[in-house]
């Protein structure tokens, strides 16, 4: 599928996706979720790749929000189906098997945010303003959010969020647990970059099943956590990334690891 406003490009084990529509501020409309879905799942696939990061075109914007031009017109019917189809993409990010990194650089508002969040974290640029605006428009966050927020800052920050329809600023969003890191916007790209080299460089397999223990855990029990964690632990037992690490380390050499 040839894509027209995502942009995606790999090399050194690092696929940096680009929601490419600046004209609109990246909005997501049905067009940009598909592909931003088709290309997911090619990274998915693709085992060069490591580690994908997401942002968005131009300087103003990360995305700002679903295609608000685009739902004005909808039905209760069309607007279930755009909220399952953004809560697709969302919930395939969020259990790809590859880390995602959200580079977010400027507004990442209402569906936007929910992308950023559906990422395993979020690096942002000063200037990022992020929010859900929804209710200003007579609507609810739909593509995760309402979800996601509150599991990982809290309800009463989420809710506080998401009732005043208020936007916050990076530091703010920093204090709160909604972004990792903020640094000047000319500074985002290196510093993801930096980090994503480095998590390249360990054991695609030891990354890919931490990341399936977090996020499934989260959706267990404390127990049933701990032993769904320990039976990752041991098959990861059963692969060549495990010899190669833990025989490098007795060599007193780094790790040549190959994903298998
Ligand atoms: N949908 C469609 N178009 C959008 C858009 C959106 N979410 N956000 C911005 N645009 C468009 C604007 O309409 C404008 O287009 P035109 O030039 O054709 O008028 C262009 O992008 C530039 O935007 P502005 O002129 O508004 O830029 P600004 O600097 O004055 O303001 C902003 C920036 C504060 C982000 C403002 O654009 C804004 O408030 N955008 C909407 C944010 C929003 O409400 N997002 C939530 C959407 S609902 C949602 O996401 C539901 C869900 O959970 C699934």
């Amino acid at each position: 599928m040839e894509e027209k406003y995502v942009l995606a490009e790999i090399a050194d084990g690092i696929a940096q996706v680009t929601v490419n529509r600046p004209t609109s501020l990246n909005a997501l409309n049905a067009e940009v979720l598909a592909e931003l879905e088709c290309v997911f799942y090619e990274l998915e696939q693709d085992q060069s790749v490591q580690v994908v990061i997401v942002t968005g075109a131009g300087e103003k914007a990360f995305v700002a929000g679903a295609d608000i031009k685009e739902m004005a017109e909808m039905t209760a019917y069309q607007a279930h189906q755009f909220g399952l189809k953004g809560q697709r993409l969302m919930l395939f990010i969020e259990r790809m098997s590859k880390p995602v990194i959200a580079a977010v650089n400027g507004y990442a508002l209402g569906g936007g945010l929910e992308l950023a969040l559906a990422c395993d974290f979020i690096y942002a640029s000063e200037n990022a303003k992020v929010g859900f605006p929804e209710v200003t428009l007579g609507i609810m966050p739909g593509f995760g959010g309402t979800q996601n927020l509150a599991r990982l800052i809290g309800p009463a920050r989420a809710k506080e969020l998401v009732y005043s329809g208020r936007m916050i600023s990076a530091e703010k969003a920093l204090a709160w647990g909604v972004v990792n890191e903020v640094c000047s916007q000319a500074e985002l790209g290196a510093r993801v970059l930096e980090l994503a080299r480095e998590v390249a460089k360990r054991s695609p397999l030891g990354v890919g099943y931490a990341k399936n223990a977090i996020v499934n855990g989260l959706n267990m029990g404390k127990e049933d956590g701990f032993r769904y964690e320990a039976s990752l632990f041991g098959v990861l037992f059963a692969t060549e990334d495990q010899k190669e690490g833990m025989t490098a380390f007795v060599e007193k050499r780094k790790a040549a690891f190959l994903g298998k």
